[in-house]
């Protein structure tokens, strides 16, 4: 009973609704693996500064890892009733070892045994994000290569503004997602400190070796100050803040996905195996995954808010409000992975309708920005170009008319400046091409990107 955790202090056991109430071991169990980790090296630790015995550390660290053995094997007794789990496995090396497991808390607290679980397992989520989203910008590049010279409109307020490259387009998002790549190494410096040797809020009065602890569970350095180290959780914030940011970036690229796949642009059609169906109209192929993707970045977002708000009112040192960061962080971290998954897999697999984003192209006067610098090119201002070419446009409007449609002796009723040479700037593909410049949309920059690219991912 739970009387029994804490020992003489208490004259009756804990409510039943109490006792349920606290319990987290439903969730935070999910840090077995790095609770016996760590467990294994302050044993290890112990005995090597001499405030255990050999044998004891040894009957420890082996029963930790039966123990991990059960676990994995789904046969381990899980218990609410011991809170937590931490209690529940301190508590079964007992069961199995006798004394030396009662041993194991020596110089230690749940307090800095969680926050390095914690960070433990950060570290392990963060490497797998990292992953997934080099995986899906290794797609991203394959397919700007493939569709390099794919011409498609590119939008301002959702208006045709020019033509631009689809691979150009898919380099945009790549760029995204190096930043988002970056954010997150730079979160794990501060989320790999081992606070392990904090104890409860002061340290311990025990001759312990904290770079020991550190060095075993392959962290950078000790924290410095143990009340900070027991409290804080602004290394799960960072994360969960730059997995807000990735999660922000997939959303607008759903967004995307869900207008190019619909008939409204016909743009892109998205691999059977990746959409599913109406459960009452036959026709319909929707791109759920891309809106659940879109959806899940709620969740982060909802995520961020919660940590940044469990935070903001604790005193030092440790406060059990604390305990209330595990959900919105697992939950952060399995959106963040499923959603980078979802897209590293898929994205690369969609199929671009080069016909329709072509012809979207041209119908929306895409080239209108390359006729005024044709004029521009030939001595006149630019705003007088900008007047004259509005003035083409809007009799193009009125006719149906593309501007490359139009005769050369009513293109020339606009501007005497016109020659027949204009006709090379006014094809889509004449004005993506021109754009040959750092950054531009020009094939030959997307190729010369995609280089760029590839030998990052295969440098560092
Ligand atoms: N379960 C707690 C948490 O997640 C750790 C245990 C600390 N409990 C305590 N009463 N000090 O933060």
């Amino acid at each position: 009973d739970s009387k029994g955790m804490w020992g003489g202090r208490f004259s009756e056991a804990t409510d039943d609704f109490v006792a349920a109430f606290t319990a987290s071991e439903h969730y935070d169990r999910r840090l077995y693996r790095q609770d016996i980790r760590g467990s294994q090296a302050h044993a290890r630790m112990l005995a090597r500064c001499g405030v255990l015995s050999e044998a004891d550390a040894t009957a420890i660290i082996d029963g930790l890892a039966a123990i991990a053995a059960e676990i994995e094997a789904g046969e381990f007794p899980w218990d609410p009733a011991l809170e937590d789990v931490h209690m529940n496995i301190e508590a079964r090396l007992t069961a199995r070892i006798g004394d030396a497991g009662k041993r194991l808390h020596t110089g230690r607290s749940r307090n800095d045994q969680i926050a390095t679980d914690v960070r433990l397992w950060l570290r392990e989520a963060i490497d797998e994000a990292t992953h997934l989203l080099r995986h899906f910008q290794a797609g991203l590049v394959n397919l700007a290569e493939r569709e390099a010279d794919t011409v498609m409109p590119g939008f301002t307020h959702l208006q045709v503004a020019q033509p631009v490259s689809f691979g150009h387009h898919m380099l945009a998002w790549y760029e995204m997602l190096v930043r988002d790549e970056a954010r997150l190494a730079d979160a794990r410096v501060r989320v790999n400190q081992s606070p392990l040797g904090s104890a409860a809020l002061a340290g311990t009065t025990f001759a312990i070796d904290r770079e020991q602890t550190c060095a075993e569970l392959g962290f950078e350095a000790p924290t410095r100050n143990s009340l900070d180290a027991v409290s804080d959780r602004d290394f799960a914030i960072e994360f969960v803040s730059a997995a807000a940011l990735t999660m922000t970036h997939l959303s607008r690229m759903a967004e995307e996905l869900v207008l190019w796949a619909s008939p409204l642009t016909g743009f892109i059609e998205l691999p059977d195996r990746f959409c599913t169906g109406s459960s009452i109209m036959p026709q319909k192929k929707n791109p759920d995954v891309a809106e659940l993707v879109r959806g899940k970045s709620a969740r982060v977002h909802g995520a961020l808010n919660t940590l940044l708000t469990l935070m903001k009112g604790q005193p030092l040192a440790y406060n059990r409000d604390n305990q209330e960061d595990k959900e919105p962080l697992f939950d952060a971290a399995d959106a963040l992975h499923d959603s980078l998954r979802a897209f590293g897999d898929m994205v690369p697999a969609l199929s671009v309708n080069r016909e329709r984003t072509r012809q979207a192209a041209r119908a929306g006067f895409a080239t209108a920005t390359d006729l005024a610098d044709y004029l521009v090119r030939k001595g006149v201002p630019f705003r007088d170009a900008h007047a004259i070419v509005g003035e083409a446009v809007a009799y193009g409007v009125q006719h149906g008319e593309d501007l490359s449609d139009l005769s050369l002796e009513t293109l020339q009723g606009f501007s005497e400046h016109i020659a027949s040479d204009v006709y090379a700037v006014l094809t889509v593909d004449g004005s993506m091409a021109a754009r040959d410049h750092l950054g531009g949309t020009a094939p030959a920059q997307v190729h010369q990107q995609v280089a760029a690219a590839r030998a990052r991912l295969a440098g560092d």
